[in-house]
């Protein structure tokens, strides 16, 4: 157990070294092949969707269809990979003419008529903050800013669809777009161009007909304010083009990603854990010692009088593996557990690696549910070959059983939110086609997975125990408070939690903002020390549990190894209620269910790996227990 301590140490130096180096140049791979542009060739502009990046719990929506907003003249739609559809995303093509190298000092796109509610739509919007993401060469445009660390130029993900003015007490919206698009010349000098850099400066004109502001930057110049009295507005734009020739193309998504102020939290967030880390390792390791009774240099070894009255938990031998209550749910459990564990995993490794990375939109989702669906072998293996441990014979139904329960519950959870986002019109509502995608991929795919699993699993030789169960029960003792179940889950949740709180901060913090969130080497390290510690605190727990001669480990420690999820979730809750403000029952009630659904699946996740170390050591401790 020592060498699986230090393996798993060694291995989170290398990543989190990993993870630090690349903090500072922020290396990915991109998502897509670089697109040349000859001089006067049409570059498209895609329009995404509004999303709030304020104090508030809010759905996204799509741009184009916005009441206040021009339409394009024809829907234009294009293809998007299953992950980008699950994200929200609903990109149109928009009738912004952009040529290649052609400056526009201004256009008129269109004078759309409001309504008196689509007015009243715009201010809200406004006033809670919503950012406007569109993508031009796969670029989100976004509007710059320099940040106060290292002074570089930085991106983030869009721009304001406008602003409140407290002084005015009156909200303006940006009508006139001012795109600067950043370009590199082609090194082989074919005139081919690469674009390196979208920046857009929204500004706010009054703007009564079809015409153009001369200059929008002139100061005192008109707003354009919103209120019940306007009865259209007109956007416009002007197009700059660039030359750049400090970014290249391969490195042009490092203003978006490479941000370092929050380097030192996410520091003193691994410096944590590891010392966290360290504290359970060392009492695991006591333990260890004082339960075996391994002998360890400069202790006499004669001394062995504080070792009897500890020793009670070794006369539960007979009991110990008697098999549990529910176990073929058990058995499910921890198989579902190993394969969102692996896709967790597998999915961070990627990220952290920098193949995943938001210039490979929807990279993230994609490759999970590929890896998911493809984990489905290991969650079959192994619930069937727990399944047999127990005595049980029929495999099939258990291996139909693993497939549907874990990944038909969350299919159907899918379904039901999405009415919910469908009645408000959201962004992230997700389309027919989408669905029928997923069900095929989950029947005709993961099902078989599953089932290919558990039939090696099931031809596997069962788990064997090194002692026999015996035939009588032995009773328990009443326990001490804290070590009935639901206070030992509850106490054990806080010392995992503890090292992953200011990692589930950032996080949050990200999520409702218009930075990209690029840290996945410290959330993969972050990770691998929850579950690590997650681990040890179940093993910590199981010894204090036999110890008051209670044996009923199987279900407990698959609990308490997932107990940390408690605390996650009522830290996503504490995060809404303090920092975030609740904008509509549905938003309020999308989050709650989002939050309880992420916690419990990573629950079940660290409850089965903590489950599976468990178990092996149980297996371990009684052959040498028996041995003596
Ligand atoms: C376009 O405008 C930019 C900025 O004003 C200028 O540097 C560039 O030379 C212009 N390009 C053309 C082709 O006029």
């Amino acid at each position: 157990m020592l060498a699986v301590c230090s393996l798993t140490a060694t291995l989170l130096l290398l990543l989190l070294s990993a993870g630090g180096v690349r903090q500072t140049d922020a290396f990915y791979i991109a998502g897509n092949a670089p697109q040349h542009y000859l001089l006067d060739d049409t570059v498209p502009v895609y329009w995404n969707k509004v999303y709030p990046a304020g104090e508030r719990l809010n759905l996204p929506y799509p741009y184009a269809d916005l009441p206040f907003v021009c339409h394009p003249a024809q829907w234009e739609l294009p293809y998007m990979n299953l992950g980008r559809s699950m994200a929200g995303d609903q990109l149109v093509r928009s009738d912004i003419q952009i040529e290649m190298g052609r400056n526009e000092t201004c256009k008129v796109l269109c004078r759309r008529q409001v309504t008196p509610d689509a007015v009243e739509l715009a201010l809200s919007l406004i006033r809670d903050q919503y950012m406007v993401e569109w993508f031009i060469d796969e670029l989100p445009v976004s509007r710059p800013w320099v940040n106060m660390y290292d002074r570089n130029k930085q991106y983030g993900d869009g721009f304001p669809l406008g602003y409140y003015d407290p002084l005015m007490d009156s909200v303006f919206i940006y009508n006139h777009f001012i795109l600067q698009i950043l370009y590199e010349k082609s090194q082989t000098g074919s005139g081919q161009r690469l674009i390196v850099g979208v920046e857009i400066y929204p500004k706010s004109v009054e703007n009564h007909g079809l015409m153009c502001p001369h200059d929008a930057s002139i100061p005192g110049i008109h707003q354009q304010g919103l209120s019940a009295d306007i009865s259209g507005i007109t956007y416009t734009y002007s197009v700059m083009w660039q030359e750049e020739t400090s970014v290249s193309w391969g490195k042009r998504w490092d203003s978006y990603l490479s941000f370092n102020g929050d380097t030192f939290i996410h520091w003193l967030s691994i410096g944590n854990a590891s010392v966290i880390l360290a504290l359970i390792a060392l009492t695991v390791a006591a333990i260890a010692v004082r339960a075996l009774s391994i002998p360890i240099p400069f202790r006499n070894s004669d001394d062995t009088s504080d070792q009897d009255d500890m020793s009670g938990w070794k006369q539960l031998h007979g009991d110990v593996f008697r098999a549990p209550e529910n176990e073929r749910l058990l058995a499910i459990l921890v198989g579902s557990g190993l394969q969102v564990l692996c896709t967790i995993a597998g999915v961070l490794l990627l990220a952290a690696l920098g193949i995943l990375n938001p210039s490979f939109p929807g990279g993230l989702v994609s490759v999970g549910i590929f890896l998911y669906v493809f984990a489905g072998l290991l969650s079959g293996y192994t619930s069937a070959r727990i399944y047999r441990t127990f005595g049980q014979e029929e495999w099939r139904r258990n291996a139909i059983q693993t497939a549907v329960l874990v990944p038909g519950g969350l299919y159907l959870l899918l379904v039901l939110l999405n009415f919910f986002n469908w009645a408000k019109g959201s962004a992230t509502s997700i389309s027919f086609g989408v669905f029928i995608t997923l069900l095929t991929l989950w029947v005709c795919l993961m099902g078989p997975m599953v089932v290919a699993g558990a039939y090696v699993g099931e031809r596997r030789p069962a788990f064997s125990h090194p002692v026999h169960t015996s035939a009588v029960r032995r009773t328990i003792p009443k326990p001490v408070w804290y070590m009935r179940s639901l206070p030992s889950v509850l106490l054990a949740g806080i010392i995992p939690f503890g090292t992953i709180f200011l990692q589930e901060y950032l996080l949050l913090q990200y999520m409702w903002g218009d930075r990209f969130y690029y840290f996945y080497g410290f959330l993969g390290a972050s990770f691998l020390l929850l579950a690590t510690v997650s681990v040890l605190v179940t093993l910590a727990m199981t010894y204090f549990q036999l110890c008051s001669e209670d044996y009923r480990w199987w279900w407990r420690s698959f609990f308490v190894g997932g107990s940390a999820s408690i605390y996650i979730f009522a830290y996503t809750l504490l995060h809404c209620c303090i920092r975030l403000g609740i904008s509509s029952p549905v938003s309020g009630f999308l989050y709650l269910v989002h939050a309880l659904v992420a916690s419990v699946v990573l629950g079940v996740a660290l409850g089965s790996i903590s489950f599976m170390v468990t178990y092996y050591a149980m297996r371990k401790v009684f052959k040498i227990v028996k041995v003596n």
